[in-house]
C-alpha cells in the first residue's frame, strides 16, 4: 500500500532523514519509534508532501512526487499532525465535519456515528468549542476528523503525547478498533502503546532505520530498544 525507498529530507544543513526504506502493507499497522529529533515527523511530513524530499514514495501504485500536496488526502492518505490542530472557534461536531471535505466521493468506513461510538467521551461535548477541550479530547477530535475523511492509510504523529495514561489508553483502544478498518503508520514514543496498536515497528535514530521487528518481539529486544530510545522512554514495563 505504501512503499518508501531512499527517502531523504534536508532542512538547510540539517540532514533529517537519510535514505530510509519502509513499507506498510494493506491493512497493516506500523509504529515508527525513535528519540527526539530522529526524523519521525519529517518522515511523515515527507510522505504527505508537506516538506520537500527526494527518494520515492509510492501509495497504492501512485508515485506521490507527481501528486500535488493538496491532492494527497483525496487519495485516502490522511495525516493527523503533531499538535492536533483542532479549530478552537469551531465546535467538536463542526471540526469533525471538516474531515468530510477530503472524502471526495470515496466511501468512508467511519461516519459521525462511528466516531462518537469510538470516542464516547465526545458525545456530551458535541457542541463544545475546540479551545475549551482538554488535550485528550482534542486528540480524539483530530483522529475522528481524519476517520470521516475515508482514510485508506492513516498517518498519526504521537497520539499519546502529553496525555494522562488513562486518556492515552482510551486513544490506544480506539486505534485498535480503527486498525481493523484502515492501515496505520503511527509515530509513538510510548512503546507499550505502540506494541498494543501495531503489528510491526521500525525504530528511527539519526534519520536512519536502525531496527525493524514485529511488535511482539520488541519486549524481547528491550535492551537494544532502550539503547536507542533511552530507558525512560521504553515504557515496556507498563
Ligand atoms: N522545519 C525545520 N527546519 C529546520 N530543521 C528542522 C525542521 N523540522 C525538523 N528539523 C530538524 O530535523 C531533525 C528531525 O526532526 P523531526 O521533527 O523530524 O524529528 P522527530 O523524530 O519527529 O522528533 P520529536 O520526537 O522531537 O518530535 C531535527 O534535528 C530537527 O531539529
Ligand atoms: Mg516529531
Amino acid at each position: 500500500m505504501l512503499s518508501i525507498d531512499g527517502l531523504d529530507v534536508r532542512y538547510g544543513t540539517t540532514h533529517a532523514v537519510r535514505g530510509i526504506c519502509l513499507e506498510v502493507a494493506d491493512g497493516e499497522a506500523v509504529a515508527l519509534l525513535g528519540p527526539n529529533g530522529a526524523g519521525k515527523t519529517s518522515t511523515l511530513r515527507a510522505i504527505s508532501r508537506l516538506v520537500p524530499s527526494t527518494g520515492s514514495v509510492v501509495f497504492d501504485g501512485q508515485d506521490l512526487a507527481k501528486v500535488p500536496a493538496e491532492n494527497v488526502a483525496r487519495l485516502g492518505l490522511i495525516h493527523v499532525p503533531e499538535g492536533r490542530h483542532v479549530f478552537g472557534d469551531l465546535t467538536v461536531h463542526e471540526n469533525l465535519q471538516i474531515g468530510t471535505t477530503a472524502r471526495r466521493g470515496r466511501r468512508s468506513e467511519f461516519g459521525f456515528d462511528e466516531v462518537y461510538d469510538l470516542f464516547p467521551a465526545l458525545v456530551p461535548l458535541r457542541g463544545r468549542l475546540g479551545f475549551a477541550l482538554s488535550g485528550g479530547e482534542q486528540q480524539m477530535v483530530a483522529i475522528g476528523r481524519a476517520l470521516v475523511a475515508a482514510p485508506r492509510l492513516l498517518l498519526i504523529d504521537e497520539p499519546s503525547l502529553g496525555l494522562a495514561p488513562i486518556v492515552a489508553d482510551a486513544v490506544a483502544s480506539a486505534l485498535v478498533e480503527v486498525r481493523s478498518r484502515t492501515a496505520l503508520l503511527v509515530i509513538e514514543q510510548n512503546v507499550h502503546l505502540a506494541v498494543r496498536v501495531c503489528q510491526r515497528a521500525a525504530v528511527l535514530s539519526g534519520g536512519v532505520v536502525v531496527l525493524e521487528a514485529p511488535a511482539a518481539q520488541l519486549h524481547d529486544r528491550g535492551e537494544l530498544l532502550a539503547s536507542y530510545l533511552g530507558q525512560s522512554r521504553t515504557g515496556t514495563g507498563a
